[in-house]
């Protein structure tokens, strides 16, 4: 197939990308060292995802407290600095392009990670969930709500981290605002339920995000900065849509034109919704009209929707998550429509080489035949 949409260039802002296939963030738990520094063995990873337009990378926790699985990389210390100086000094040798998704998974932690003492969060809410613990899956507890002083604190958490990843050498940063982590908690009713200014109205609940990307603008320029949104998460981790949660990302989503971000990244719902009140089911759709910018889409996009969606003027780069676990040189193969590898789910969390760095590329498979 020649031409293809997703294979074309693509100007991010003052970053040239070579094509239009992004890596989707995917933790995948290999940070096993005391520090949860990225290694060696993460670099070699993400340098043979480096034909990839843009690599978002794993959800890299911005401070101790905003942990929530084991062996995720940090992006706090000094250690950890150096580790992702590894991965990015490896991915651009390969002339790829990479940026940090920075997280704080709020009530989704669990007291394991922090000395038995509770995760926080915008409000004492338990998600009625599931927890990744160093001890396997537990159920969530009730978090503490955070002081206002303390949500100004996670700001600069935020700050801290998108200034460690340009020491770091990444091309950009990634807001995880999405997934039912602590930005998204703050964004939905249902798990805010603050009376301070970051709670009540919808410009209240959003205001930590417009907080942080203000903070931002000391350390990094807004046109390195991207964020992602799940508009649509109903039923993961206690998110529960109700008549404003739409409208809440709306505003949020009109209000980004403002800030010349480098885009704005948006997942289509990660199961039907068609049966839930005020849920929208076609995503890109729905935001599209309202986004002035570079606009990403996700969600069980394949080489021919991915093309098309980019032709229907509804994105302007796809972000492929499972499918690049176990296709390194995802581009390679939509280059030449080859088939496409199936990943060992077994493996995705699991930590070591196997399921990780052993998914072979196309070049490789041809020199076994
Ligand atoms: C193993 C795994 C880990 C993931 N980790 C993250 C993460 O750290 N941050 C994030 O925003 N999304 C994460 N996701 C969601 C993906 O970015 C993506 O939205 C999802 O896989 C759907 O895209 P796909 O259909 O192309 O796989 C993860 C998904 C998988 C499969």
């Amino acid at each position: 197939m020649e031409n293809q949409p997703l294979l074309t260039p693509y100007q991010l802002g003052p970053i040239s990308l070579a094509n239009r296939v992004v890596m989707a963030p995917m933790t995948r738990s290999r940070a096993d060292n005391p520090e949860n520094a990225a290694t060696d063995l993460i670099a070699e990873y993400y340098a043979q995802r480096a034909g990839a337009g843009l690599i978002i990378s794993e959800g890299t926790q911005v401070s101790k407290q905003g942990v929530g699985y084991i062996n995720t990389p940090g992006i706090y210390s000094e250690a950890q600095v150096q580790g992702w100086q590894k991965v990015t000094a490896a991915v651009h040798e390969r002339q790829g392009k990479i940026f940090a998704q920075l997280w704080h998974v709020g009530r989704i932690s669990h007291p394991d990670f922090h000395n038995g003492e509770l995760p926080v969060a915008p409000s004492a809410i338990n998600p009625n969930d599931k927890s990744f613990t160093p001890l396997g899956f537990k159920d969530t507890v009730t978090p503490r709500a955070l002081e206002t002083a303390e949500v100004q604190a996670i700001v600069q958490d935020f700050k801290n981290a998108a200034a460690n990843a340009v020491k770091a050498g990444f091309d950009g940063v990634e807001i995880h605002s999405s997934n039912g982590y602590l930005l998204h908690q703050f964004f939905n009713a249902t798990s805010n339920q603050r009376t301070d200014q970051y709670g009540g109205s919808i410009e209240n609940r959003a205001r930590i995000l417009f907080e942080i990307l203000d903070a931002f603008k000391e350390v990094i320029d807004l046109n390195r900065v991207g964020l992602r949104l799940n508009p649509s998460l109903n039923g993961v981790f206690g998110m529960t849509m109700d008549e404003e949660t739409i409208p809440t990302f709306e505003y949020i989503v009109r209000r980004l034109n403002d800030y010349n971000l480098a885009y704005l990244h948006l997942s289509e719902p990660f199961a039907p919704v068609d049966h839930i009140p005020y849920a929208v089911s076609e995503i890109a759709k729905h935001f599209r009209p309202l986004y002035r910018g570079t606009l990403i889409i996700n969600k069980g996009f394949n080489q021919e929707t991915g093309n098309q969606i980019i032709t229907d003027g509804l994105a302007d780069l796809v972000a492929f998550g499972v499918p690049f676990i176990s296709n390194p040189d995802l581009p390679e193969r939509f280059a030449q429509s080859a088939e496409l590898t199936n990943p060992d789910k077994d493996t995705f969390y699991t930590g070591g080489e196997r399921g990780y760095v052993d998914y072979p590329a196309l070049t490789e498979i041809e020199t076994v035949r």
